[in-house]
């Protein structure tokens, strides 16, 4: 699997606070990589560096080989790296389709294809039944779909979610999960900032963990939840305990 995303040594300071302290990792085609670590931890500052919602301080980001640092959130995301936002960003004024007509608009001016891309990734989705509801009248977790959806429209080859699948109920994280998979399957690379441990460790094939800015792992799932470091950073000795394998 080729390398697709790399940051290399990202640094991101607000004022006196060091967000993003020296940061690198890499993503491979098709790979799911997991983002955790606690709240504060950096790792929303993270996506937004990569997504150029915000000015990095020192160090890079290539994707696909291509130096792409600080380049402006729509010139990445024509680069193919589309992403959610951890507090929603729909628009309550357009329907379902509409919003999802938004991303599509990235790849093409014509209005027809547009809606047709829309309705595809409705259809992949799950949502092609509320397509005509205004999005304001949808749930939380539907609005973060469309989120999904929106992204996905722009036809992007590494997806960014920054938790997603907060606030889903138990049947609708599993839904999430099977749709992640389903996404992964057909080739797309992403990087998921989730909360939820029993989530994110099933559905990565490797783990990034954050913590005060700095990264403190990255390996496999089973790997991770063992490190002693990230058990005293993040995951508590209770999850550690139930997931032990030896
Ligand atoms: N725009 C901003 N201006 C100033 N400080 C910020 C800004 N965004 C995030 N921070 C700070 O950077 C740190 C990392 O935040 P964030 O990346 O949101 O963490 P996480 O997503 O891991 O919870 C926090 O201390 C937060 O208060
Ligand atoms: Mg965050």
């Amino acid at each position: 699997m080729g390398e697709i995303l790399k940051v290399d040594n990202l640094t991101k300071r607000f004022d006196g606070l060091l967000a993003n302290d020296r940061i690198s990792l890499t993503v491979s085609e098709g790979e799911v990589v997991g983002l955790i670590g606690p709240n504060g931890a950096g790792k929303t500052t993270l996506f937004n560096c990569i997504a150029g919602y915000h000015s990095v301080n020192q160090g890079n980001v290539f994707f696909k080989g291509k130096n792409i640092t600080n380049l402006a959130p729509e010139r990445v995301c024509r680069e193919g790296i589309a992403r959610t936002f951890q507090l929603v960003k729909v628009f309550n004024e357009m329907t379902v389709l509409e919003n999802v007509m938004t991303g599509a608009f990235l790849r093409t001016r014509n209005r027809r294809r547009a809606e047709d891309k829309a309705l595809e990734v409705l259809e992949f989705i799950g949502l092609y039944d509320k397509r005509t509801l205004w999005a304001e009248t949808l749930t939380l977790p539907d609005k973060k779909m469309v989120e999904v959806a929106r992204a996905l429209a722009s036809e992007p080859t590494l997806l960014l979610l920054d938790e997603a699948l907060a606030g889903l109920s138990g049947a609708e994280v599993n839904q999430a999960v099977e749709l992640i998979s389903k996404v992964a399957k057909k080739g797309m690379a992403l990087l998921v900032v989730e909360h939820v441990m029993e989530v994110v460790m099933p559905i990565s094939d490797k783990v990034v963990v954050l913590d005060h800015g700095a990264k403190v792992a990255e390996d496999k799932p089973e790997a991770v939840t063992n490190d002693p470091r990230v058990i005293e950073a993040y995951l508590g000795m209770k999850y550690a305990a139930k997931h032990r394998t030896n």
